[in-house]
């Protein structure tokens, strides 16, 4: 299972890479919209510090501006992985930007069908958005489970990529079920390390310590 940060902050990834267990970044408008500086400085200093897919979106909607604009994302980093929405136009541009070779993550996908049209296209990626469907009172695991469910019975090569993440639970469910990826906010990577009983335990094992013989 490979573990990308959602997020272009660079003192979080930096943070995260230093866990040793980041495989890959993802961005979005809105989270480049947070940072200070040109977004491609922003996208070309993660592509430094993160060796793995760094996702990039496009903001066009019609399929060749859809192209274009990934050539030009591509020219940053030879890491990126151009984001492309679930759209008609979408699928288009996916099916030729992977019949080039380059690495597409179809973005904002909320159905299985999606899902498939992503596959049927060469995306390297999906992104199931589970968060926003359990903001509208959709299990958005059940989505994940579905296109896994898919995947597997055409043994598609596109990877599910587990995305909107709001918890850990997001993140143990996503394992259980054998997604491929999971992109998760910094917020969720740092509680991943956590648990009560090893704080508790850990402080014990120290005192006790203190009570044993040395010499
Ligand atoms: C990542 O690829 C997505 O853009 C991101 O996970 C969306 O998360 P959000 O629903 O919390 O904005």
């Amino acid at each position: 299972m490979k573990f990308f940060i959602d997020t272009a902050n660079i003192e979080e990834i930096k943070k995260a890479a230093e866990l040793g267990v980041l495989d890959g970044v993802t961005t979005n408008p809105s989270l480049l919209a947070k940072e200070d500086g040109n977004y491609k400085d922003i996208l070309k200093r993660i592509c430094e510090l993160v060796d793995g897919p760094i996702s990039a979106e496009v903001t066009a909607l019609e399929a060749d501006n859809m192209v274009s604009e990934a050539s030009e994302l591509c020219k940053i980093h030879k890491n990126i992985a151009v984001k492309v929405p679930c759209t008609r136009d979408g699928f288009i541009a996916t099916k030729r930007l992977s019949d080039k070779g380059i690495m597409v993550n179809m973005t904002l996908c909320f159905s299985p069908l999606q899902a498939l049209l992503a596959a049927k296209a060469g995306a390297a990626f999906i992104s199931p958005f589970v968060g926003r469907l359990d903001d509208i009172s959709h299990v958005g695991m059940d989505l994940i489970e579905q296109i896994i469910q898919i995947y597997e019975n055409y043994v598609f090569s596109t990877e599910v990529l587990v995305a909107s993440v709001r918890n850990p639970l997001h993140v143990v469910e996503s394992a259980l079920m054998g997604a491929d990826v999971i992109t998760m906010p910094f917020k969720v990577i740092e509680q991943m390390a956590k648990h009560p009983l090893t704080d508790i335990g850990l402080e014990k094992f120290l005192a006790d310590w203190k009570k044993v013989k040395k010499d």
